[in-house]
């Protein structure tokens, strides 16, 4: 199948995109390395250097007539949401906007969006399943969710498939250490660098991470299935901070302490989704968190080395 990737030079796209390719499918991607990395990027996709913004993916649409749309390109830092929502809402929003209009245009199939947990604000009850309100504290949690209505008005007009996939936190190979990314990604590259990482708040706010290769099969198992659908992607099991980093100084046989800091704006306290929906599709998370956090350690070291 032709499949049309945004951000397949990310961390989860990048992954994505090579799994469709390891599937026998047909994959072109569409990025402006904002934050991706060409070297993520598998040699067997074609690739297009641009922004969602740009009118001119349309004619990249024209050209490649994909079937499906998989939609990673997004602004992920919920911080700089947060300082600046102009920018936040042009790449979350009318980007997906741009990108939806386009398919409208080519007559595309489908579109798989990657939404975030962030949607939904503070839980009134835990785990958080797909029915909870939606209610985002943070710009992020808006500009993630406003594309989900704009995706399914636009499927009611033109008549095309979506499957929403709101991740909890995704951690694994290739996700990026530097500025706002994964506190997962964080601690490990610092306590191989001897260094101290910061906890914002006092450690004990709670998330469900899970490992990038359950992310993408859970990507690949709605290719062509689960239409019309918005599905939680998670391990459904809640672990505090504390107890993350503690897990990880553990693997790494590390002494470094962890320092602490004031709460942060748009941070959310407790956060676990339910996954009853996707299990009852046939989508079972293989990492447990230790297992996962190996692999991501091994991948760091590595890096590691060959810088
Ligand atoms: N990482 C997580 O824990 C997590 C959790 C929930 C949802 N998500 C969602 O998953 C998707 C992928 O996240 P990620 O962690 O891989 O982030 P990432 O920053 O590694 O990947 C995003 C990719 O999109 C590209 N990009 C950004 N803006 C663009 C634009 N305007 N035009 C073209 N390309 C652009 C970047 O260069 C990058 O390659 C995002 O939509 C994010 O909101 C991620």
């Amino acid at each position: 199948m032709k499949v049309l990737v945004t951000g397949g030079c990310g961390f989860i796209g990048s992954n994505t995109v090579d799994s469709l390719i390891q599937n026998g499918h047909d994959v072109v991607v569409i990025d402006n390395l904002s934050t991706g990395y060409k070297e993520n990027l598998n040699k067997n996709a074609k690739f297009y250097l641009e922004d969602i913004n740009n009118k001119n993916i349309d004619k990249i649409f024209e050209i490649e007539k994909p079937e499906v749309v998989y939609h990673f390109a997004a602004q992920i830092d919920i911080q700089l949401s947060v300082k600046d929502p102009i920018l936040d809402a042009k790449n979350n929003i009318l980007g997906t906007i741009n990108v939806l209009d386009s398919m409208k245009n080519h007559n595309v199939k489908k579109i798989i969006y990657s939404s975030s947990a962030a949607v939904y604000g503070v839980p009134n009850y835990l785990p958080i399943d797909e029915k909870h309100s939606t209610e985002p504290i943070s710009f992020y949690g808006i500009s993630k969710l406003t594309p989900e209505l704009y995706i399914k008005n636009y499927s009611n007009l033109y008549n095309f498939k979506y499957s929403i996939l709101r991740y909890a936190n995704a951690y694994g190979i290739r996700q990026d250490a530097k500025g706002e990314g994964g506190v997962i990604a964080i601690f490990i590259n610092k306590l191989l660098n001897n260094e101290s990482p910061r906890i914002f708040g006092d450690g004990t706010q709670t998330r469900d991470f899970i490992f990038i290769k359950d992310i993408v099969n859970a990507n690949l198992s709605v290719l062509d299935s689960s239409d019309n659908t918005i599905l939680n992607v998670s391990n459904n099991i809640s672990i505090d901070i504390n107890k993350l980093f503690r897990e990880i100084k553990d693997i790494l046989n590390s002494n470094v302490n962890v320092i602490y800091e004031d709460k942060r704006a748009g941070d959310i306290k407790d956060s676990v989704l339910d996954n009853t929906l996707i299990k009852n599709i046939g989508f079972e998370p293989k990492y447990n968190l230790r297992r996962g956090l190996e692999e991501t350690i091994e991948y760091y070291k590595n890096i590691k080395k060959d810088v």
